[in-house]
């Protein structure tokens, strides 16, 4: 391995003007001039490339001319101050190997290509600048979400990929199988006779195990991947997507609003902090109002409204939404969006739902008609955040779970925690995807994900 990297060349700039360094990685543009070229240097190391120039007095200049984009090289040169406008210094190339050839019809060329054509190429698109860019900020969002949990004494908690019960109770779950399907005969699956003797699939949420947890530990959270076998064909959808929860004992509703306010803006500070060239990107060629709004989110208290008084509100509006709103309506993107970014245009807390369009495990209010949930809306986006308040009566969520006619068998070990020690609970769940496009600007999931998964695509 090369002793520099791109990233390390920046920072030690300094002291290597003047030197002769080696270093490997891609070229992402070549110019080419009667005596001279310049290679557009970059290892995916920094955001950044390196400008590598050379000249018709190298006795190999003709093959190096023909070096092509997306070739992987091997560069000994000196560091020299820049003579051309545009950036500081410049690599003057000594000697140059040709590591790994790339031909003329490589996809990815030094020009704008669009959002779908990079998709179909989503084993290459991490070459692009764009999406250096984003899946860099993703992997810093993942760390800064890590180190807000950790630095605050929560315990990571890994739970289930394979699961017997559907955390969501919304019957969304993609199924685990060794059966043989192609044998069935119209005959239904036997499920005693399946790997795990019984009926198991993908989880949609690690809430439930990580409850087992929180009354165990106080603080916990997850971060993992979740499936829903939803047929959503939206922007803001996935069927494979990423999952923070945090869920902590001790606490009710108010604390939950509290803790994700601050994790998002920790988020966002961090993110801004850590990755400014990308953000700048973004702020440019994305989302001209991305770095405004992201830092006025960082620095504004966020709003809170009661479910009954949101549909107040939006009732007002009616007239321009697609579906009608009423009181007991699931509310859609639309009216999610209006209240966010037309009516208190920055993040809002919408809290205390109908029980009838939320999960069993919500907690009753006094009112016995609403729970104690919480959604965050934010603006581009929608739904970033739902959680709750969870039911620690036994009864009261026995009667949840029989009313929404589950499975009482799969959700035992769930009562059971009613049952031991039970203590008033609460959590939430940070779609990863979704906070990746709020941070980053961009407006569909699907260019979030590396290689994402959505009704009728699985591709790579
Ligand atoms: O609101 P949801 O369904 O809540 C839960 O799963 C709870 N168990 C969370 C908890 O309380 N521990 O999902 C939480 C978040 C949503 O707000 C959204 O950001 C994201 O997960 N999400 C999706 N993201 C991408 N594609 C999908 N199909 C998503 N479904 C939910
Ligand atoms: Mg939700």
């Amino acid at each position: 391995m090369s002793k520099y990297d791109v990233k390390s060349i920046y920072e030690l700039l300094k002291d290597l003007m003047g030197q002769e360094i080696t270093i490997e990685g891609w070229v992402k543009n070549h110019r080419k001039y009667p005596s001279f070229g310049f290679i557009d240097f970059s290892d995916g190391t920094y955001f950044k490339t390196i400008q590598v120039v050379y000249n018709s007095e190298l006795p190999e200049f003709e093959d190096i001319q023909k070096i092509h984009i997306g070739s992987s090289i091997k560069v000994t040169g000196i560091l020299t101050e820049s003579s051309g406008g545009g950036q500081e210094f410049e690599l003057s190339l000594k000697e140059i190997t040709v590591l790994g050839d790339c031909p003329e019809d490589y996809p990815i060329q030094p020009k704008s290509h669009s959002r779908e054509f990079l998709r179909e190429n989503a084993n290459l698109r991490p070459r692009t600048n764009l999406f250096q860019a984003v899946f860099r900020v993703r992997s810093l969002a993942s760390f800064a979400i890590h180190k807000y949990f950790q630095e605050r004494g929560y315990v990571y908690t890994n739970t289930p990929i394979i699961t017997g019960n559907d955390g969501e109770g919304a019957g969304e779950v993609f199924k685990v199988t060794t059966l043989d399907l192609n044998k069935l005969n119209g005959e239904y699956l036997d499920y005693s006779k399946d790997f795990f003797g019984k009926k198991v699939g993908l989880t949609v949420t690690g809430q439930l195990e990580a409850e087992s947890f929180a009354m165990a530990f106080k603080k916990v959270y997850t971060f993992g991947p979740t499936f829903r076998a939803e047929n959503s064909n939206t922007k803001t959808h996935a069927s494979e997507f990423w999952m923070i929860e945090p869920e902590i004992a001790f606490a009710d509703l108010k604390d939950n609003m509290d803790l994700a306010e601050k994790m998002l803006k920790y988020i966002i500070n961090d993110v801004l902090e850590h990755a400014p060239d990308e953000m700048n990107f973004f702020n440019q060629f994305v989302d001209k109002g991305l770095l405004e709004r992201l830092t006025n989110v960082a620095g504004s208290e966020f709003g809170h409204v009661t479910y009954t008084d949101a549909i107040e509100i939006l009732k007002k509006n009616n007239d321009n939404f697609d579906f009608k709103v009423y009181w007991g309506c699931d509310l859609q993107t639309e009216h999610e969006r209006y209240l966010t970014e037309q009516v208190y245009k920055k993040p809002v807390f919408v809290t205390d739902y109908p029980k009838d369009i939320k999960a069993f495990y919500m907690k009753m209010n006094e009112d016995n008609n609403t729970v104690a949930a919480m959604d965050l809306l934010v603006p581009g986006i929608g739904e970033i955040i739902g959680g709750s308040q969870r039911e620690d009566d036994y009864d009261k969520l026995l009667k949840r779970i029989d009313e929404m006619k589950l499975n009482k068998d799969d959700y035992e070990f769930y009562l059971d925690l009613r049952k031991f020690g039970s203590a008033r609970h609460r959590g939430f769940g940070l779609g990863f995807e979704r906070c990746v496009m709020y941070l980053t600007g961009m407006s569909n999931i699907r260019d979030v994900v590396p290689f994402p998964r959505t009704v009728g695509h699985c591709e790579l």
